[in-house]
């Protein structure tokens, strides 16, 4: 029998060889934060992230007053003071004011919890 592999067969292989060679972009950063994406953007809405920022897939955030939070996952540096790593986006979420007094952003009593689950989200942004 010579048959071809029905469609659906190579699209289900292809998928699984895909996905095994590199991770997609939300399984990455759900991996080098620890945090859940999904949580994440309920948080981001939660403390009002988008009273300032716009944000890539959060209903309502084009606000102007903030920089624009897009591909943020592939930028060098934080707020131009810290390198971009899981653990300073963390810092910055929960301390902005300590890493910049001058700078506007408030710190907003955010929980351990929740900044990692918001990194979680924002290094979807690539
Ligand atoms: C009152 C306005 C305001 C609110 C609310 C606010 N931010 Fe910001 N945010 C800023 C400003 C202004 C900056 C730029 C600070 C700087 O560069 O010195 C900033 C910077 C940032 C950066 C770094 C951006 C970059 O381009 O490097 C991130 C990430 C960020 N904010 C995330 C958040 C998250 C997450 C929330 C909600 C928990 C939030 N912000 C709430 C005003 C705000």
């Amino acid at each position: 029998m010579r048959g071809e592999l029905p469609p659906f067969v190579v699209v289900v292989v292809a998928a699984a060889l895909l996905g095994g060679c590199r991770p997609s972009a939300t399984s990455e950063a759900s991996m080098i934060t620890g945090g859940d994406i999904e949580r994440g953007r309920s948080a981001i809405g939660k403390y009002g992230c988008a009273a300032c920022h716009t944000i890539p897939g959060i209903h309502g955030a084009n606000a102007t007053v903030g920089p624009p939070l897009d591909r943020i996952a592939v930028r060098s540096y934080l707020a131009g003071h810290l390198t971009n790593s899981p653990g300073n986006m963390m810092k910055w979420i929960q301390h902005p004011q300590e890493v910049d007094p001058k700078n506007v952003m408030p710190n907003m009593g955010v929980t351990d919890e929740d900044a990692r689950d918001i990194a979680a989200y924002l290094y979807t942004l690539r």
